[in-house]
């Protein structure tokens, strides 16, 4: 299996996929599995993620580099272990019914919608990034055997490349916006399937010369952009509102 194959069978269906943003980010806390639920509950074909490696090496799913903007805690995720992540609230921030729901890990985001839902893992880093997320999150899609239903993206080529050589069957994509690329040179020389602009970036012409690429865009909250997208021929449309876009589909297939 190679990794092309792979992308050919994500993308049978023959049309534009509908991917929730951490979840349906716009009706649940984002990266739970509530959030997951209701994605697979609304027809989503995928989920778009976030992933970091805590102190103990557990890839846990959440946003940011800290706690802090959607938990009742404080402190950066890489230095925290599990056990301190797992103690925190990762639903009251959005609304006092999620109360007590809590940052999942890879394994249980798998274990709850693996078998409903791609998964697109993004891989998150910065400066101050844990060495050896890669084999982290390889191993984890090995053991939950979800190599031909996930593709990994991350804004940081390096990473990218890294997880390729551990990992080559699985795809992986390019993540860009304005003013928000690095290391494009590593991007040059390294093969890759797919390619995850901002939606802002897409013009027909941009489009044109994406072309070899599956392009799978974010976030579109809006039904009329996602008309267009949809018009577009884009691959996969990434939105926290995951009923909005299905809807705009089934009408533009109508
Ligand atoms: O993967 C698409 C999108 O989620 C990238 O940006 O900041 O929402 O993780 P961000
Ligand atoms: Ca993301």
């Amino acid at each position: 299996m190679t990794a092309e194959n792979t992308l050919n069978e994500i993308y049978s269906k023959g049309r534009t996929l509908i991917f929730g943003h951490r979840g349906a980010k716009a009706y649940a806390p984002m990266n739970t599995i509530p959030a997951f639920e209701l994605a697979a509950q609304q027809s989503a074909d995928g989920v778009e993620l976030d992933v970091w490696l805590s102190k103990d090496g557990y890839p846990v799913i959440i946003h940011d580099d800290t706690v802090d903007g959607t938990t009742d805690g404080h402190g950066n995720v890489q230095e925290m272990t599990l056990e301190q992540i797992k103690a925190l609230d990762a639903g009251s921030y959005f609304d006092a019914t999620f109360a007590g729901k809590r940052v999942p890990t890879l394994d249980e985001v798998f274990e709850a919608v693996g078998k409903r839902l791609i998964i697109n893992v993004e891989i998150k880093s910065n400066e101050t990034r844990r060495v050896g997320i890669e084999q982290v999150v390889a191993d984890c899609i090995a053991r939950h055997q979800m190599q031909r239903r996930v593709i990994v993206s991350s804004f940081d080529p390096r990473v990218l490349k890294t997880f390729r050589e551990i990992m080559p069957e699985v795809p992986i994509g390019y993540l860009f916006a304005p003013n928000y690329t690095f290391f494009p040179e590593v991007m040059e020389t390294l093969p890759h399937e797919a390619r995850h602009p901002y939606h802002e970036l897409l013009t027909p012409d941009y489009v044109n010369n994406l072309r070899g690429y599956r392009i799978n865009t974010w976030t579109v909250n809006e039904p009329e952009r996602v008309k267009e997208l949809i018009e577009l021929g884009i691959d996969a449309i990434i939105t926290d509102k995951p009923d909005m876009a299905v809807e705009v589909l089934h009408a533009s297939h109508r």
